[in-house]
């Protein structure tokens, strides 16, 4: 024993921007009605996120809707409106967001070669000069803008330097670089990010924001990099739903963050409690079923099946858990019941349901019970009382 008090240095605070009705509701077969919409920002907001974006003000009549009904009752967290680097899509966004108390726009346009060249087929120069107005011109109505050169991961740097340096000169005060299409490593992009604000004049003035898609598998592991690399926001969906592989999932970041925050130094608003009941309401309502191994939600998140596991865990908990699935709103950590499951899960299971099974009936029920998991993969708990009658009454 030491009597050295430890000094707890103050944790960074992240804010998670929630897209979950704008980039999320692009994933296929995920649209959502207004009123939909509405029901999931209510719940976001007891979740704890920062910022909502809830929609594509001229998208279409309803999301315009969406976006106004959700700005006008959601206090305490910010509302941005998202649009094109197109005047008619400003326009609509500074409408549907007027009665926000706390908002900002989000302005994109794409800057790699790849999008110029094919897509909006203009020069270099005429993406800068558009750049430079919208942001001008987005200005005039509210202060906090939000830029998004897309495909930033795939635009080289001098390029993104230069469009980057020209809207924060024309008042952005947000820089997101966006890995449109799940490209970057880690590594890669903790220093895109570093290496804007060096290099371009302004960069030290704005805020940053991260915006990664999961293509490679690495939307957490690219934000936790940007994270690292000094960013404010991270750009986030629930389950992470999105566009093709989806978006950077809002439940694994922030338990990553809260799990391992003192190593990252950074902490979040979000609810953990809230977090389940989040993720099942964006699943029902979109239709998006959540895959059994989805880490924090998934089905199998907090089941076990090794033998070793579970007698691990009946002795204490964090043998095999790293969270607490209580603390998630999740029910109960589940032990499933199958081939791998040793005496000491048996006797506990029974127990749980009244029947305290001596020696000889353990090694009973453990034969049954082996023969019946070697013939189907998981033995539900019906067949388990059923298997407990049938050996307890022949001893
Ligand atoms: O993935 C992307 O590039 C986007 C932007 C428009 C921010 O969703
Ligand atoms: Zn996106």
């Amino acid at each position: 024993m030491t009597n050295e008090t430890t000094i707890q240095t103050p944790k960074r605070r992240i804010h998670l921007f929630d897209t979950t009705l704008r980039d999320g509701e692009q994933a296929p077969g995920g649209s959502l009605t207004p009123e939909e919409k509405i029901r999931i920002a209510r719940q976001l907001v007891r979740l704890g996120v920062d910022v909502i974006e809830p929609g594509f003000p001229i998208s279409s009549p309803g999301d315009f809707a969406a976006v106004q009904a959700i700005s006008r009752e959601l206090q305490g967290v910010e509302i941005c409106g998202f649009a094109r680097a197109v005047k008619g899509d400003i326009d609509a966004a500074v409408k549907a967001t007027a009665d926000a108390p706390f908002r900002r726009l989000h302005l994109f346009l794409s800057s790699s070669d790849i999008h110029i060249d094919f897509q909006l087929r203009k020069s270099r120069q005429q993406v800068v000069e558009l750049a430079r107005s919208m942001v001008a011109y987005a200005k005039q109505f509210v202060d906090r803008i939000e830029y998004s050169p897309m495909d930033a991961t795939r635009t080289g740097e001098e390029f993104l330097f230069e469009v980057v340096e020209a809207v924060i000169a024309e008042g952005a005060t947000i820089i997101n670089i966006p890995d449109t299409v799940g490209y970057a490593m880690p590594e890669e992009y903790g220093r895109l990010f570093r290496r804007v604000r060096q290099m371009v004049r302004g960069g030290d003035t704005v805020e940053y924001s991260a915006h990664c898609h999961n293509d490679l598998g690495l939307a957490v592991a690219n934000s936790l990099a940007a994270i690292q690399a000094g960013v404010s926001y991270v750009e986030v969906t629930v389950n992470g739903v999105g566009e093709r592989a989806g978006n950077t999932s809002l439940e694994e970041l922030a338990m990553a963050i809260e799990t391992r925050g003192e190593a990252l130094g950074v902490e979040t608003g979000i609810r953990p409690e809230e977090i389940y009941a989040t993720s099942k309401l964006v699943s029902r309502t979109m239709h998006m079923p959540i895959a059994f191994n989805k880490p924090v939600v998934g089905r199998n998140a907090f089941q076990h099946e090794a033998g070793i596991h579970q007698d691990g865990l009946l002795k204490n908990r964090s043998t095999y858990e790293i969270m607490d699935p209580e603390r998630l709103g999740i029910p109960r950590s589940m032990i499933i019941l199958g081939k791998h499951s040793g005496r000491h899960a048996l006797k506990h299971r029974a127990l749980q349901y009244g029947v305290a099974l001596d020696e000889a009936e353990l090694e009973k029920l453990y034969a049954r019970f082996k023969e019946t998991a070697d013939a189907q993969k998981i033995v539900t708990d019906d067949e388990f009382i059923r298997l407990i009658g049938e050996t307890t009454e022949s001893s």
